[in-house]
């Protein structure tokens, strides 16, 4: 396999990452957060960004979704499929997604949140792919920017494999 990112080089942007979240949380006023992950492809980056994130307060949550079933392309439609045990309203939210391709998640669970009435939505997306992206998906933090090829590892995965590489490698044709 072709590695695009490898653990180290992971590991410090995610620590960049966390830094830069929680600075600008803390001079937005904000001490209380909820990190909402979405499944399952979020739950690496997830866990390993909130052990860098400097937030007093982090109440974990998780949002099921699902676009691409075992397909390698989206189907263009937005299916939730593990809605949140817990009420949104008045919360400030920091979403966390694995990968951006054409943004239609994301904008999904952006409108989600803003109809339930969060006090503030930001995003944290680990990997973007900037070549398909929508217009109306904000993007607040990206790791990595990556061509159009399908990628897997750090909780990626193809047809539910490979989410548990430490780095991020092209998928072999
Ligand atoms: P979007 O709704 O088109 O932005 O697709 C986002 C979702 O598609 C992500 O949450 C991933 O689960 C999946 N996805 C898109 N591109 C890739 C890829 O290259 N590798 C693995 N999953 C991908
Ligand atoms: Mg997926």
């Amino acid at each position: 396999m072709k590695v695009l990112f490898d653990e180290q080089t992971i590991k410090d942007r995610v620590s960049e990452l966390g830094k830069q979240i929680s600075g600008d949380l803390e001079k937005s006023g904000i001490s209380e957060l909820m990190v909402l992950g979405i499944l399952k492809g979020s739950f690496i980056f997830m866990a390993d960004l909130v052990r860098k994130m400097d937030v007093p307060f982090i109440d974990c949550q998780f949002l099921g979704v699902s676009s691409y079933g075992d397909a390698t392309e989206s189907s263009g439609e937005v299916k939730l499929t593990h809605d949140l045990s817990h009420p949104v309203r008045g919360n400030h939210v920091l979403i966390v997604e694995d990968i951006a391709d054409t943004g239609l998640t994301l904008s999904f669970i952006q409108n989600l949140l803003t109809t339930r009435g969060a006090a503030s939505v930001r995003t944290a997306t680990f990997l973007s792919k900037p070549q398909k992206l929508h217009n109306d998906c904000r993007l607040d933090y990206v790791g990595f920017e990556v061509g159009n090829d399908f990628v897997v590892g750090y909780g990626l995965d193809a047809a539910g494999n490979y989410r548990q590489l430490p780095f991020v490698a092209v998928l072999p044709h």
